[in-house]
């Protein structure tokens, strides 16, 4: 029975779904949402507000700064809220009403940037106003889960080997890519302890992490307007890119059968199914994707038909026959139907990668590339 004196101390490990009786894929989904931040984010929030405590960083003047596409901004305000620090978060116009109350109530206070920068998009927006508040008041303290090592170390520590653990014949891992923390530290697990295990990255169409053009994203959590520079795509076997009305209609399928994720956990499933399909193997294969959230945050968005029919279409809420997902089970497939997709791997495979410690700084520049094309849906 876990018996809890701050609410940063609980956090669901150990929670699997077999998704194989509602996808044409067998695959398992590692829940990360069960936790009093409701995501993910809590483990590289945690990490980050210790190490900045332990450095001598944080002050009872201090006041926090993140930049935040939402699920950050929330358990930060929780940690901030519980340890009696103020927390500033610099969102922007795609961070949904519930994320943004959900900060407030925490006694965060949020700045939303509505005008993306020309080049670097909303994200470059948001860093631009951290430097300046930064530049303006002493007391800023910009934990910055962009360029933090601890954003990954929390997964090498633990999502990885809780997974390893928890399937000691894993072949595929599917971790979905924002700032790139949970990727990075589960590809360097597998990289170092299990080098069996193929790792797939799954981002959105119209982010530039894998070197695709910059397109617009309405969804938050995955995908990004700057090259993420934790990323280190020598540690990731392979891509696949997922466009924003096929996560929508993922996340409806799952709701269709009664799970309620996030928007980024449609992204994922969706793009493992795609791989899973492109990679066809004569035996049986065990393959994981991680889910970032649940789906009660994306109730405004995701899950409204109205902003689905706004931002995708009508389509986007009907099920093609090319894109549905058999509700029977593994009777039908999507090979054959791809829409988006990325091809090929750094040299085929990680072994001709640098070396890249295992707890250490990621090795050298970003030389690796990946031929990912993603056509139009
Ligand atoms: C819902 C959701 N999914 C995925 C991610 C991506 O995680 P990471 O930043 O570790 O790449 C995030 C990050 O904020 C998120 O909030």
């Amino acid at each position: 029975m876990p018996i809890v004196t701050s609410p940063d101390q609980f956090h669901m490990e150990d929670l699997y779904v077999d998704l194989g009786a509602v996808l044409p894929q067998q695959l398992f989904l590692k829940c990360e949402g069960m936790n009093f931040a409701g995501s993910i984010k809590l483990k590289a929030a945690v990490e980050m507000m210790d190490a900045a405590e332990r450095e001598g960083r944080l002050t009872e003047d201090s006041i926090v700064v993140e930049s935040s596409s939402g699920n950050l901004g929330i358990a930060l305000a929780m940690i901030a809220a519980s340890r009696g620090y103020r927390f500033l978060c610099v969102t922007d116009i795609r961070c949904t009403t519930s994320a943004r109350q959900l900060m407030e109530s925490f006694g965060c206070q949020v700045h939303t940037v509505d005008t993306p920068h020309p080049e670097s998009g909303y994200l470059g927006a948001r860093l631009d106003r951290i430097r300046e508040l930064c530049a303006s008041d002493s007391r800023y303290v910009w934990l910055n889960q962009y360029t933090n090592n601890n954003n990954w170390v929390t997964h090498y520590r633990r999502t990885a080997p809780a997974l390893a653990g928890a399937f000691p014949g894993l072949d595929v891992l599917f971790v979905g890519a924002g700032t790139t923390g949970t990727l990075m530290g589960c590809a360097r697990y597998f990289r170092w302890k299990r080098p069996e295990v193929t790792v797939v990255a799954v981002d959105s169409v119209g982010s530039v992490s894998f070197g695709g053009p910059a397109d617009r994203r309405m969804i938050p959590g995955l995908g990004a307007g700057v090259r993420p520079p934790l990323l280190n795509e020598y540690l990731v076997d392979d891509v696949v890119l997922v466009p924003e009305a096929e996560t929508v209609r993922t996340c409806h399928h799952l709701a269709s059968h009664g799970y309620l994720f996030g928007g980024s956990t449609g992204t994922v499933v969706r793009g493992a199914v795609r791989w899973l399909a492109e990679h066809p193997q004569d035996r049986p294969r065990t393959a994981v994707a991680i889910s970032p959230d649940l789906g009660e945050r994306y109730l405004d968005s995701v899950y409204d038909p109205g902003w689905v029919r706004e931002h995708y279409g009508p389509d986007a809420l009907t099920p093609s026959p090319r894109d549905s997902f058999p509700a029977d089970g593994r009777t039908g497939s999507t090979t054959g139907s791809t829409t988006a997709s990325a091809t090929g791997s750094p040299t085929g495979s990680r072994s001709g990668a640098p070396a890249d410690a295992p707890d250490g700084s990621p090795a050298g520049s970003r030389t690796g590339s990946f031929a990912v094309s993603a056509a139009a849906e």
